[in-house]
């Protein structure tokens, strides 16, 4: 590993030499918290040899690290690639790769070696390790290098990573997935599940404190099934326990949760943690027993019900969000009408709707009865519009309280603000500079709009 990074170094440098320039790159991540992270390993590569990154399209190297859970994250990455066409006419050393989920597909590949042979380097989710390699071997054979593994057991610890924030981090704890939702492609493109052992979990989030990070989000498919295929005596939430122990570290984010593997001992820990965040993406999909059913989700209304309730009970001030899906084979008004009573019923704080869409080689694309675009928009909107009416009432339970919110950003609209979270993941704008980034602070929440707040700085925690 070590001799390729020397190796681009010098490719890049003797590049660089040569236009009298340094090298740009830029990396795309379309897709989950996974690929964002993902992401950050390629562009710590990327700067260890010498690259320095913009955002524009006409960079030396532009990376798109794809996603394919839904046909529209596919459609975006082919519009953005025609894109790019002219830019790579214009500098004839401009490399184009593409990684990612999408990249798992066959039929993707032959569709971009056929419509877009320009693209340079292809790889996908299971050799990303490998990407020092592969980019040496991208510039010595001045392009087509096209390397897609169908599977690994490799969990490769040593990749130099670039967060995107300083302050906060994604930390895999698992990758892959054993579930087979009918309708999903994740286990297809990622593989079976793999846990990392807690010793590199720990000792990752260990070297990430002492970089100054605050908050870790761990990250799996399943988070609540981690260590199932491990030697030692661990599941999720013991791993918890121990990632509490870290000295230093704030707060603890987990996703995501599938309601079927969420334990007692799961939410006994998150509610006697003081530094477990007040937050848990719960995905139900649906509320139909019959869909979630087809949907191969193994829980059914009344156990999520539950679930939600005891969650609800047992944690003070916590916060669920979900995924939804709408158009589900087969999915009829009634069946949507048992997901929006699920929806009141819970009152989520947020959810994520989407539409169905078809995935090649999953058992849902050739179910019968698949629901026509017409009435499936129908029922997004009820959906949709059910979802922001209950998450506007139940987000607004904090008004007027003190919280302590983790300053995130500048706010894009209005730079005197600043973007932050509180605990339960809620965003609250705040007047304040920059120097507040990363840390945190207690706030006043004197605003109130739809789905986040304005708040008014108390004093400062950290
Ligand atoms: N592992 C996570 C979800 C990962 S994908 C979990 O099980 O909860 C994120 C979300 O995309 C899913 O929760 C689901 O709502 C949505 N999704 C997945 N496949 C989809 C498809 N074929 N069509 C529409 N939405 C889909
Ligand atoms: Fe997809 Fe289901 Fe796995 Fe989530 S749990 S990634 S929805 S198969
Ligand atoms: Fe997309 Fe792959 Fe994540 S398909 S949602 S980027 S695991």
């Amino acid at each position: 590993m070590d001799n390729y990074i020397e190796t681009l170094t010098q490719i890049i440098k003797e590049r660089s030499g040569r236009l009298g320039r340094p090298l740009t790159c830029q990396v795309t991540t379309f897709g989950c918290q996974m690929n964002a992270r993902d992401s950050e390993k390629l562009l710590g590569v990327l700067l260890k040899v010498g690259f320095i990154e913009v955002t524009d399209d006409d960079a030396d190297l532009v990376i798109y690290n794809t996603c394919t859970v839904r046909d529209n994250a596919n459609q975006r990455v082919y519009g953005r690639l025609g894109a790019l066409k002219p830019y790579k006419k214009k500098n004839p050393d401009m490399k184009i790769a593409l990684c990612g989920c999408m990249m798992q597909e066959k039929t993707v590949v032959e569709k971009i070696n056929r419509s877009y042979p320009f693209v340079d380097l292809i790889f996908g989710t299971f050799n990303i390790f490998d990407f020092p390699r592969l980019l040496c071997e991208t510039y010595e054979r001045d392009g087509k290098v096209r390397e897609i593994w169908d599977k690994t057991d490799i969990i490769k610890e040593d990749l130099p990573i670039k967060r995107k924030y300083s302050f906060k981090s994604g930390v895999n704890i698992m990758f892959g997935c054993n579930n087979f939702c009918s309708y999903c492609i994740v286990p297809y493109v990622r593989g079976r599940e793999r846990s990392r052992n807690s010793e590199d979990i720990i000792n990752e989030i260990k070297g990430l404190v002492d970089d100054g990070v605050v908050e870790v989000m761990l990250l799996g498919q399943n988070v609540n099934s981690y260590g199932k295929n491990l030697d030692e005596d661990i599941n999720f939430a013991k791993l918890l326990r121990k990632v509490e122990e870290v000295d230093g570290l704030k707060r603890i984010r987990f996703m995501t949760s599938h309601p079927k593997d969420l334990s007692n001992e799961l939410i006994d820990v998150c509610a006697s943690s003081e530094k477990i965040c007040r937050h848990i993406h719960l995905p139900l999909q649906s509320g139909s027993s019959r869909i979630l059913k087809a949907m191969n989700r193994v829980y059914d209304k009344d156990k999520y019900l539950a679930l939600a309730e005891k969650i609800k009970e047992k944690i003070s001030d916590i916060s669920l969000t979900t995924d939804i899906i709408v158009g589900f084979p087969g999915e009829t008004y009634e069946d949507v009408l048992e997901t929006i009573d699920v929806i009141k019923k819970v009152s989520f704080d947020n959810a994520f709707t989407f539409i169905y869409s078809k995935r090649t080689g999953t058992p849902a694309a050739s179910m019968p009865d698949q629901v026509d675009p017409e009435t499936v928009k129908k029922h997004f909107d009820m959906v949709l519009s059910t979802v922001q009416e209950t998450a506007r009432m139940r987000t607004g339970r904090f008004m007027g309280g003190e919280y302590d919110v983790l300053c995130e950003e500048i706010n894009a609209t209005d730079p005197s603000f600043i973007d932050s979270r509180m605990s339960t993941n809620t965003v609250v704008h705040l007047k304040g500079t920059p120097d507040l980034i990363g840390k945190i602070v207690r706030v006043r929440l004197t605003g109130f709009h739809g789905f986040y707040y304005t708040g008014k700085l108390i004093d400062r925690v950290l």
